[in-house]
């Protein structure tokens, strides 16, 4: 049995995951800890909260004491850190928020995990850091997939905020013996994403009849995964996984992002034949290219091999089921996103690019 700490479990990544977790291992204990920032939204763990192993707890993960009083009085043994700022987008506009909570905080998380966990009192424990595909930087479109060897070269403010937790989680490993697990995770998808991220927000903009914005010529490619087969990943490390070892997990799933866009289209169309979004016309006529994002890196893809030999990873999602299966949820969870689309995000949006 498990009693699991997960950071940031009010965003995308952490809700999904702990729906997957409490399903799988009803056994097991979960307290979220999340700042609600823009991108956290308690309600999404409206269900989770009726369950007695799971706990809401409103703090942030800069604060070391409210960190430690966690681990000991929930008798953590695992801490899951998806805690973060992750819009790269943001993070080209206002940097410092993800200087303070990427690195800054992780690294209070380290910290207050080295005091509890081997200062105090040492006992078996894991802590597993989520981390990203962009902290390798852009690929060329003949380059190989990532692989846990690939140099860092973060390009963004975000994937270099990321790249220095990554290396204080390997440091506090390496130096102090704490029994850490890294994940470089490609693109995700699936339901509760915030939709300031390509896929949402182009499902949300057909069914408000309102421009696609493809950054530049819309041929740089990602690599989607569903986001139950990153946490299927995650589930793998933290059961099966090699202590102080970093896992890349991603789906060989390569688009290009007009590709994306279109498939998107297409779907909505093939739901609504006649044309209950865009106007009445395709939605493929909203496609508008606007001017490119700063740095923008041309490709990401991760070659998962090691994970699929080392510990039998394999992801359940094909992208054709898993896109059909999100833009359903963004169908069926209208309420969700128009109430966010009301609030900050459409302040953000207004402050910056209005
Ligand atoms: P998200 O932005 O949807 O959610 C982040 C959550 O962290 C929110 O609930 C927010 O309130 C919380 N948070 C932010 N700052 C906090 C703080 N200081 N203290 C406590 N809570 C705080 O992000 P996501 O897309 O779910 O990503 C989760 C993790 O996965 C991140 O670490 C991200 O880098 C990583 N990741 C994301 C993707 C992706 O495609 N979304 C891919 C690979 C890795
Ligand atoms: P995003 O979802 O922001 O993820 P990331 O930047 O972490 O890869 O963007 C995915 C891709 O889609 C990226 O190449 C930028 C592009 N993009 C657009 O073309 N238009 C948009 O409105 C957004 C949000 C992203």
């Amino acid at each position: 049995m498990k009693n699991i700490l997960v950071t940031g479990g009010a965003g995308f990544i952490g809700t999904n995951f702990v729906y997957y977790w409490l399903n799988k291992y009803p056994q097991d204990r979960i307290v979220v800890l999340d700042a609600l920032t823009y991108a956290g939204n308690r309600g999404n763990l409206s269900a989770a909260e009726k369950n007695p192993k799971f706990k809401f707890v409103h703090g942030n993960i800069l604060d070391q004491p409210l960190v430690e009083s966690l681990l000991t009085d929930h008798k953590i043994d695992t801490l899951v850190h998806f805690a973060a700022e992750s819009h790269v987008d943001r993070s080209i506009h206002g940097p410092d928020e993800f200087i303070n909570t990427n690195i800054v905080g992780t690294h209070t998380l380290l910290k207050a995990a080295k005091k509890i966990w081997l200062d105090e009192n040492p006992r078996p424990h894991r802590f597993h850091h989520i981390s990203t595909d962009e902290v390798y930087g852009s690929l060329k479109s003949d380059d190989p997939p990532f692989t846990e060897n690939t140099p860092y070269a973060p390009n963004s403010p975000y994937a270099a905020s990321k790249a220095a937790s990554d290396h204080l989680v390997r440091a506090y490993h390496e130096t102090y013996g704490l029994q850490t697990t890294i994940s470089n995770c490609s693109n995700n998808y699936g339901p509760y994403q915030f939709p300031e991220k390509l896929i949402p927000l182009v499902i949300i903009n057909i069914l408000n009849k309102k421009p696609l914005p493809v950054y530049g010529d819309g041929k740089q490619i990602r690599d989607w995964l569903h986001v139950d087969d990153h946490n299927l990943g995650v589930d793998l490390i933290l059961n099966k996984g090699k202590i102080g070892a970093t896992y890349n997990i991603g789906g060989n799933n390569e688009w290009t992002n007009i590709d994306i866009v279109k498939t998107i289209c297409n779907l909505i169309h093939e739901r609504y034949p006649n044309g209950t979004s865009a106007h009445g016309n395709h939605p493929q006529t909203l496609i508008t290219h606007v001017k490119d994002r700063l740095g923008h890196d041309r490709r990401y893809a991760i070659n998962a091999e090691m994970i699929s030999s080392a510990l039998g990873y394999s992801p359940t999602e094909s992208f054709e089921t898993g896109i059909r299966k999100t833009i359903e949820w963004f169908l069926d969870n209208e309420d969700w996103w128009r109430r966010i689309m009301d609030g900050s995000y459409r302040s953000w949006i207004a402050v910056n690019y209005d």
